[in-house]
């Protein structure tokens, strides 16, 4: 299929053009580099061994959009595009609300310009809130807890009143766990700005000498070992998903939504002796006070995923940190590195 992909430089994005490259789709990425770089563009182009068409254009830019609308003729668009720092979210909640809903928005209308009726939108697991029974399933009430949060289900909103209009367009929405890992080249991987707000990044910079260590945000949940557990999810195995979904797309109309994770949770201090074994490493770290806003565990039930898009994630903790450290390891400074 022509599969036009925003936000195709950044982390998740990057990878799953790998995945549908190899599945035989032809590809266009937009990207404004906002949170994103070219480097990562020319990684995967190196990694696939042929060249990827892009187009640097900001997807509230309706006239921009339209001109690779009506030049790509996509049969189906996945949308990453998108602002995800939850802390960040609560300072600039209009900047916030702009990008990923007026980007959504635009995108749409975009779409309709040329009667692309078919979309894959990166949701995440945020929009549970907290939960009233584990693990998530897609029933599973949705009262997210910050602004990032509220811009994904409000998006999730659109897109479903936009199929109840449109009875032959189709929308999937991904509610993904926690994704972690990188390409098993170490070439691509995730390659936060400033300070990492996530647990894995922050994790392997400690590892490769960026940090001094890592704050354990609180011991003392009602978990196994007192802190944290999410349901972490290998970025390879969640770019799969997204070549499943739009294969759904193509033969479903309507909204579906689908949890992407594994269903088994790790707590943060397995996570930390993983890394560090995977690294042979020591990851220095303290225990801190919680982090406001941090639930005890978050575990996906994937089921509906592995039955109707027959995905399912196949990759455990030691590629996710084996991959993580081959990126880091090589790439001390991420794409700034080359
Ligand atoms: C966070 C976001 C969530 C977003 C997801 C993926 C919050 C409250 N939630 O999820 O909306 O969809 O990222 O981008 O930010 N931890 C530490 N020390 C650290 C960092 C994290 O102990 O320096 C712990 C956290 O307390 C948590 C676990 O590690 O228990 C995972 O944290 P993180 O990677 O930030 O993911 P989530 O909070 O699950």
């Amino acid at each position: 299929m022509r599969v036009l992909v925003t936000g195709g430089a950044g982390y998740i994005g990057s990878h799953t053009l790998i995945e549908l490259h190899a599945s035989g789709h032809d590809i266009c990425v937009v990207d404004n580099f906002d949170n994103s770089s070219p480097e990562a563009l020319n990684r995967v182009t190196d990694l696939i061994g042929a060249p990827v068409e892009f187009h640097q254009v900001d997807i509230r830019d309706r006239a921009a959009l339209d001109r690779v609308m009506a030049a790509f003729r996509p049969e189906v668009v996945i949308h990453f595009a998108g602002l995800k720092a939850v802390g960040e979210s609560a300072k600039l909640p209009l900047r916030y609300y702009d990008v990923n809903i007026s980007g959504t928005l635009s995108l749409l209308e975009s779409m309709q310009t040329v009667g692309c009726n078919r979309i894959v939108f990166s949701s995440s697991a945020t929009v549970y809130g907290a939960p009233h029974y584990l693990p998530f399933d897609e029933n599973h009430p949705c009262a997210p807890t910050n602004v990032y949060g509220h811009t994904k289900h409000m998006a999730e909103q659109i897109l479903t009143d936009w199929t109840a209009a449109n009875p032959a367009a189709s929308v999937v929405l991904l509610r993904y766990f926690n994704p972690v890992g990188a390409h098993p080249s170490g070439r691509i991987g995730e390659d936060p700005r400033d300070v990492p707000n996530n647990l894995m990044p922050f994790v392997a910079q400690v590892a490769v000498g960026r940090r001094e260590k890592l704050s354990v945000f609180g011991d003392d949940y009602d978990t196994p070992d007192g802190t944290g557990v999410r349901d972490f999810i290998h970025v390879t195995d969640l770019a799969r998903a997204h070549v499943s979904a739009i294969g759904y797309a193509a033969g479903h109309s309507g909204t579906e939504v689908f949890n992407i994770g594994t269903g088994r949770g790790y707590s943060v201090l397995e996570m930390v002796t993983a890394f560090a074994r995977a690294s042979g490493r020591d990851i220095a770290y303290e225990i801190a006070a919680r982090r406001p806003g941090d639930i005890a565990r978050s575990e996906a039930d994937p089921s509906k995923a592995n039955a109707l898009l027959g995905w399912q994630a196949e990759q455990g903790l030691e590629e996710m940190c084996a991959s993580t450290w081959a990126w880091q390891s090589g790439n001390p400074q991420g794409f700034e590195s080359s």
